[in-house]
């Protein structure tokens, strides 16, 4: 049995995330999850809400709430979403807990013993009418790169570049929008990235396996070079940089100050993994999954959308080198690009796009499940637009999975009074489906182990196609008087199809599965719907003749003109 780490990149904890995040990290980290838990290896799944920093300060104050308060209720609400979409975790933390404010200061002094910290004394943006520095997204300006005008002070957003604040061109307040700025000095920490750069270097090479997007990135950075990085700020809310050790104060001339949010949000995965643990002491082990030789054994997957790339694979790394302990460093990283909404980008700050909360007023979790895995932005950046949306889910959920479903139960229930009937033997029809079948699950796996989803689902997809196409040859319904043996061999195969589908379909639309599952009379044994272990012919007869069923509700409604013309006006996109 395998050790499986998995963290999605930690959301902001500024609002409700929209479909762009969804897919581009939380969702495909809980199918792998999933995948995983039903192959029977032993996983771990850890996310948290990520609520430091200038991103939360200003959706606070946006907010008219006190930072404290904004961040439990937000932290609460992206839990309850999160388990309505059905993201597994096996933890959801929180940056601001007490186990990363220790960690991260821990993290710091290593790093600091080490030589890898040096205080400089820099030049800041100062806002004279919001009376305070201006770090991050505090302050935004054109990007001095791609000449994007909603820049912020620490990345841009369409270019992926990270930023310094007085790289920005025109720059005004995020708070007031005044430019009436000026540069003053200020105290910082800064991490000597360059410092570790050969480093980085060799470690990055050691993975010519992860996607282009990550390791393009990756490289564009160690080639450009890599600078030093601060990471305090002038803000409030965050970690100390002063705190106690056992040797005295750290830092006292630091007082007031914070680390910055991309140094602690990271350190974040490993402390809400001491979270979980923290949980339950005597039967949870966090260090065996991250520190030592324990940890060696581990296989450690990280999801995220390539804005994260880079401090995945600079600054975090340079934070677990730098720090001189056996901290376990990640073996995949598996990025993603954007999802786009007409022609732009998902936006939580422009409020763009369809967000959790609202695709869940719209339709169940796994209409958006299966829509967002098959579309996933993998090896480009994909765009959501309705028309697509409903023609995926018309043809491939209504249509294939659910109509096949349906006829099948629906059949039983009339004519074999909703039981599974006795067939007769196998013909080549049948030993032609088991074959078909086994092929196309090998590759399913494949392509779920390789975290390819778009493909995965194409392979889905085609599982449950071939399905229908058995069925359509093996045609029960005509069968049904002159051959009441073949018909009931094929509607039983249909049912042991209804069962398999269950089991294959779970990491990818798991409330879907479960309904399949306990309509063939099976239930859900133990939270997991663990993949078959048996021979295809023993898989497609495990149902017994005589199994009681059950017809649920047709499983998905077709969507309408109507609906696409609501929801286009609604969410701001064009109907064709
Ligand atoms: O881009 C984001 O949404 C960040 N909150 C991701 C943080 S990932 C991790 F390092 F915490
Ligand atoms: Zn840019």
């Amino acid at each position: 049995m395998a050790r499986i780490l998995i963290t999605a990149a930690l959301p902001y904890v500024n609002g409700i995330k929209h479909l762009g995040n969804l897919v581009g990290h939380m969702l495909p980290a809980d199918v792998y999850a999933r995948f995983q838990r039903s192959r029977r290896n032993e996983v771990l799944c850890i996310c948290a809400t990520d609520e430091h920093g200038t991103p939360t300060e200003l959706a606070a104050a946006e907010a008219g709430k006190d930072v404290e308060t904004f961040c439990a209720e937000m932290h609460a609400a992206q839990a309850e979403i999160g388990e309505r979409f059905g993201l597994s975790w096996d933890h959801f933390g929180r940056t601001s807990a007490v186990q990363n404010h220790e960690l991260t200061q821990h993290l710091a002094d290593q790093l600091d013993e080490n030589g890898y910290i040096e205080a400089r004394s820099i030049e800041q943006i100062y806002s004279i009418d919001d009376d305070r520095f201006l770090p991050d997204r505090y302050i935004v300006g054109t990007c001095p790169h791609c000449g994007y005008e909603n820049a912020r002070g620490d990345q841009c957003e369409n270019c992926t570049r990270v930023l310094d604040p007085t790289d920005l061109l025109e720059p005004r307040s995020a708070i007031s929008g005044s430019t009436n700025l000026e540069v003053r000095k200020s105290d910082h920490l800064y991490l000597r990235q360059s410092a570790l750069a050969e480093r980085l270097r060799d470690w990055v090479n050691q993975h010519a396996d992860w996607p282009p997007v990550v390791s393009g990135i990756a490289n564009k950075w160690l080639d450009e070079g890599l600078l030093d990085r601060g990471i305090t700020r002038d803000i409030k809310w965050g970690i100390s940089v002063t705190h106690e050790t056992d040797k005295g104060t750290k830092w006292p001339e630091f007082e007031g100050k914070v680390f910055y949010v991309w140094f602690d949000a990271p350190i974040g995965y490993i402390s809400a993994t001491k979270e979980w643990a923290d949980l339950d002491p005597d039967n949870r082990d966090w260090k065996s999954w991250w520190y030592g030789e324990a940890a060696d054994s581990v296989k450690y997957v990280q999801f995220m959308g390539k804005d994260n790339v880079p401090f995945h694979t600079i600054g975090f790394p340079a934070t677990i080198l730098g720090s001189g302990e056996p901290w376990k460093l990640v073996d995949y990283i598996k990025g993603f690009n954007y999802l786009n909404y007409y022609g732009g980008q998902f936006s939580t700050s422009q409020k763009r796009g369809v967000f959790m909360d609202q695709a869940l007023e719209l339709l169940p979790a796994d209409y958006w499940r299966y829509y967002l895995m098959a579309n996933a932005p993998e090896s480009s950046d994909s765009s959501f637009t309705w028309d697509h949306f409903a023609s995926v889910v018309n043809s491939d959920l209504a249509d294939v999975l659910g109509n096949f479903v349906n006829r099948v139960l629906k059949f039983t229930a009339s004519r074999f009074d909703g039981a599974v009937p006795e067939g007769g033997e196998w013909t080549d029809l049948e030993v032609a489906l088991a074959s078909d079948l086994d092929q196309r699950i090998t590759e399913y796996v494949r392509c779920l182990e390789e975290m390819e989803f778009r493909k995965a689902v194409t392979q889905l997809r085609a599982i449950w196609a071939r399905g229908n196409e058995y069925l359509t040859v093996a045609a029960p319904w005509t069968k049904f008087k002159e051959d009441p043996k073949a018909a009931a061999l094929g509607v039983g195969i249909g049912i042991n199809l209804i069962h398999l589908y269950a089991h294959m379909s779970w990491p990818i639309i798991p409330a879907t599965a479960e309904t399949l599952h306990s309509s063939v009379g099976q239930g859900r044994p133990d939270g997991t719907l663990p993949w078959p272990k048996a021979e295809m012919r023993e898989f497609l007869t495990f149902i017994k003749p005589g199994t009681a069923l059950d017809v649920p509700e047709p499983l998905f409604r077709k969507l309408t003109d109507e609906d696409i013309e609501l929801w286009s006006e609604r969410f701001g996109g064009e109907a064709t």
